[in-house]
Order: structure tokens, then sequence, then C-alpha cells
């Protein structure tokens, strides 16, 4: 649609293998291994959001929820300062929720809502989407009840893109059961949680891995207009680049 946009991961092969970036009225999803780079990107997202939209930008604030306290500022002013705009704006425009529980995570979204209907936001960043969710139905005999309540969170956050023109971005952990993965897994043998309801609600999956050194790799895994294919980027402290 006309007034979609797309923001820069910072990386122009990545961009490349997305089409221009990570689209709005989407929810986009990057899952893999710690240390792959999730939240640095979803650092990096945070200033090329507030671009301009000729520089792979969105021209607006940024909202993050951040679930596992990972959020850095001082990171926001070293990428702010890579892209040459002032870092203490770039800071000031980014709302950081930070979630307890994943009851307080869904509840979050009615304050979010508010800020978007300003009309001044333009990304929403979760860090991670299903963490808390995880530990608080842990239990097998719970799954059902989780799954029921990540649908909801979803149901809520695709409704929310879809109305304020906004860029859903969410990071995703890998199972751990190795057991699990080499039943069900893909050809890279890694899977993301979540399952079904976030498989269906991710309009883009990427899959992180680390590849050679310091290099990292990014592969789309499931997007209705991109094919298949791999991205390398690096983690430097200007944020992810190629
Ligand atoms: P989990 O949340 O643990 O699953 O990992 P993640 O995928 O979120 O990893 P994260 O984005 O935190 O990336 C961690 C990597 O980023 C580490 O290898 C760090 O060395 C690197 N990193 C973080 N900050 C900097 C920095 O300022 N400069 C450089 N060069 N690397 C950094
Ligand atoms: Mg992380």
């Amino acid at each position: 649609r006309k007034t979609c946009f797309r923001i820069s991961t910072g990386s122009k092969q990545w961009d490349g293998i997305l089409n221009g970036g990570f689209q709005s009225r989407s929810i986009n999803e990057v899952y893999g291994e710690f240390r792959c780079g999730k939240t640095q990107l979803a650092h990096t997202l945070c200033v090329m959001a507030q671009m301009p939209k000729d520089q792979g930008g969105g021209e607006g604030k940024v909202a993050y929820v951040d679930t596992e306290g990972t959020f850095r500022p001082e990171r926001i002013i070293q990428i702010a300062e890579r892209f040459g705009i002032d870092p203490e704006t770039a800071v000031e425009n980014i709302t950081i929720a930070r979630a307890d529980n994943s009851e307080h995570q869904h509840e979050l979204l009615t304050q979010l809502n508010e800020n978007f209907a300003t009309g001044e936001y333009r990304l929403l960043v979760i860090d991670s989407i299903c963490a808390l969710f995880r530990v608080d139905f842990m239990g097998r005999g719970e799954l059902n009840a989780r799954q029921q309540m990540l649908g909801l969170h979803l149901n809520r956050i695709g409704h929310m893109a879809e109305e304020f023109n906004i860029t859903v971005f969410m990071t995703n952990q890998v199972q751990s059961d190795p057991g699990a993965s080499a039943l069900f897994a893909g050809a890279d043998g890694r899977k993301p949680i979540g399952g079904h309801v976030l498989a269906h609600a991710s309009t883009t999956r990427v899959l992180l891995r680390k590849g050679r050194g310091e290099e990292r790799v990014a592969k789309i895994q499931d997007s209705p207009d991109c094919p298949e294919r791999e991205a390398t980027y690096i983690i430097t402290t200007g944020g992810i680049t190629d």
C-alpha cells in the first residue's frame, strides 16, 4: 500500500533480501540462538526508524517492550552517532516499557495504543515475544493456555500494526530441546518457539545464526514477498552493518 514503508536493518545485504527492510503494517520476527544479534538489531532499528524515509527510516518514534532487561540507552547513543542523528533526541524518541510477566506484557498494549494514537510512532519492538509466556506457563498441561494467551496478544499487536501503520519487530528464541528440533526442525535444525500461533501471526520470519568468525547470517524463512535468501552481517559499536 501507498503509505507503507520499510525500516532498514543497517546492513545493505540484509536490506537487499528484505526488499529494503522490515515493512510497516506487518509483524516481523527474527529468531536464533543467543548472541546472534537479535537485541543489537532491535537497537539498530530504534535508530533507523527515526531516520528520513529516503534513508531507510520511518520518520517516527519507537515503542520498545523489553522483557529481558537488555535495552541499553548507551547503545542507542552510539548507533545514533554512526548515523549522524542527535543522540539525546534519539533516546528521547524511544518509549521503554519493561514487562514483568506475560499478563503485564499484554496489558502494556493498552498504554501503547494511546501512544500510537498520537500518530507519531512508526516502530514497535518486542524483545522477546515469548520468553515471559514460557516462564508463566511452564507445565506441559499449560501449553494450550499459553498458546491461547499468546494468540490473543499477537492478534491485538497485529491490529495495532495495521491501524497505526507501524512496523512490528519481535525477537524469538529457538527450541533448546535437541530431540524436539531433530524431530520437527527445518533444514537448519533450528525451530522457533511459539508454535503455529506465532508462525501464523508473523508475516516475515528471519532465522539468524553465527557464521565464520564475527560473521552472522540471516536467512528469510517465510515471507509473502521475499524468497528464501541469505545475507551476512556483523555487529559493531554502531549497530548492525555489512
Ligand atoms: P540473546 O538475547 O541472548 O538470545 O542474544 P541476542 O541474539 O539478543 O544477542 P545480542 O543482540 O545481545 O548480541 C550479542 C553480541 O553483540 C555479542 O557478541 C556482543 O559482543 C555484540 N555486541 C554488543 N554490543 C556491542 C558493541 O558495542 N560493539 C560490538 N562490536 N559488538 C557488540
Ligand atoms: Mg537478546
